[in-house]
């Protein structure tokens, strides 16, 4: 264990909330940024430190604790979980190690939070959700990373769907559309390993999808008809251990395990209908999400590469002068928006996760259960299984268990 003298958060005067943060590449980065600026833009009960770092490489641990500012580091996540100068752990790993750090990281005493998607599997995330309702007895908190209803125009599309400004729902279209997997030489990374991963593009794009439509709609979904494809079925093995959606391939091929592309039709509650896409092969597309409402009285359209946007049609206006407007959300009173720029100077990707920072400290300081849960972060889950079930029952139409 090393133990730098470095600057690691705010000195706000505020108590502190000790963040302890397990992998360091591309989540590691982005949720490092988001410790560390939130408290500095944010007027927070409690000031986060970046306190430690984890990584199974001392020289790269210590590297990446360099890098972002965080004041110590471990090369076991388990030393990092039982460490009495860290309150909070972050997961940052990838899918497989999820439930493990988070049950040990709940049994020591510490607030979670974790990344999407949850788990791997139903039983694990159901086995995470039950600790966590049992350590929020304790005055625990737990909170699963899905970054992207903490965009301020998502935001605000739920806070307007709430409102009533597009009436009664009726469809829900929504996609996410990547390229990264299109070369066939790409190797064959973690994503792509089933036991890692859980599943593929479903797990990986899909699970934000599907959060944020249920979020944005404010309703759940009650079924699914699924397809699901792998177009390249095997690739060359990497050279070292990738990171972020980079990769060098070497010598020697293996077989990918997971779906590349996952395409489904949906029914919420309420009767709705939705359709969604996820996707690693949208030749062109590099991180497009979309997301469209359509309700009696209205619409929403959101779309990730014009994230500052929301498109707004008003049905109740004279068609004479009616069509989709442009909502440019950088105003103080949007959301989120009171701390940062002055309007029409827009945010990025990464405030998503100075956003979430900020939400899960409050969420400590109050004592109460953040959005999204672990029972949230289930609920997905069981979403995924769905389709997974239905996709090998030729798209049948399934029920997705409460
Ligand atoms: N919210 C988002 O927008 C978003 C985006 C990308 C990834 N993710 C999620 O974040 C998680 C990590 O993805 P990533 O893109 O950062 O992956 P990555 O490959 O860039 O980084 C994974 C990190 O975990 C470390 N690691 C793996 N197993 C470990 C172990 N047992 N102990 C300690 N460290 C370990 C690796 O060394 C690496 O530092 C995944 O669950 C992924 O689905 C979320």
């Amino acid at each position: 264990m090393a133990q730098p003298q470095a600057s690691a958060g705010a000195d706000t005067g505020k108590p502190p909330l000790r963040v302890g943060m397990v992998g360091y590449a591309f989540m590691g980065a982005a949720h490092s940024q988001g410790w560390r600026t939130a408290g500095r833009v944010f007027d927070l009960p409690l000031s986060p430190q970046l306190a430690v770092i984890c990584g199974r490489n001392a020289d790269a641990v210590q590297a990446a604790a360099d890098r972002h500012g965080w004041a110590a580091t471990e090369t076991e996540w388990r030393a990092l979980v039982e460490r009495d100068d860290v309150d909070l752990v972050d997961i940052c790993t990838p899918g497989d190690s999820h439930a493990e750090i988070a049950l040990a990281a709940l049994a020591a005493g510490k607030h979670v939070l974790c990344e999407k998607p949850l788990a791997n599997t139903v039983a694990e995330a159901e086995e995470m959700a039950r600790a966590a309702e049992e350590a929020a007895g304790r005055g625990q908190v737990a909170m699963v990373g899905f970054n992207y209803r903490r965009v301020p125009a998502t935001a605000l599309a739920r806070r307007m769907v709430a409102e009533g400004r597009i009436g009664t729902l009726r469809h829900v279209r929504v996609s996410y559309l990547q390229d990264w997997l299109v070369d066939p030489q790409f190797p064959l990374t973690w994503r792509l390993r089933r036991e890692q991963a859980g599943s593929g593009s479903l797990g990986d794009l899909g699970a934000h999808i599907v959060d944020l439509a249920q979020h944005v709609a404010g309703e759940h979904l009650a079924g699914v008809s699924a397809l699901t494809e792998t177009f390249v079925k095997e690739r060359p093995l990497p050279t070292a251990p990738s990171s972020g959606l980079a990769a060098v391939s070497a010598a020697g091929t293996g077989q990918v395990t997971v779906d590349d592309a996952a395409v489904f039709t949906a029914r919420f509650a309420s009767g709705a209908v939705a359709t969604f896409e996820a996707t690693r092969y949208a030749t062109g597309r590099k991180n497009a999400l979309r997301l469209e409402l359509n309700g009696d009285r209205g619409s929403l359209a959101f779309d990730l590469e014009r994230l500052n946007e929301l498109e707004y049609h008003d049905g109740t206006e004279p068609g004479t002068h009616s069509g989709f407007r442009r909502i440019l959300v950088t105003e103080p009173d949007h959301p989120y928006l009171e701390a940062w720029w002055p309007p029409g100077h827009g945010l990025g990707y990464e405030h998503t996760f100075v956003h979430q920072a900020r939400d899960l400290v409050h969420a400590v300081a109050d004592g109460r259960t953040p959005e999204p849960s672990f029972a949230d972060g289930l609920q997905v889950q069981r979403v995924l299984a769905a389709v997974e079930e239905s996709a090998q029952k030729n798209s049948v139409y399934t029920p997705i268990a409460a």
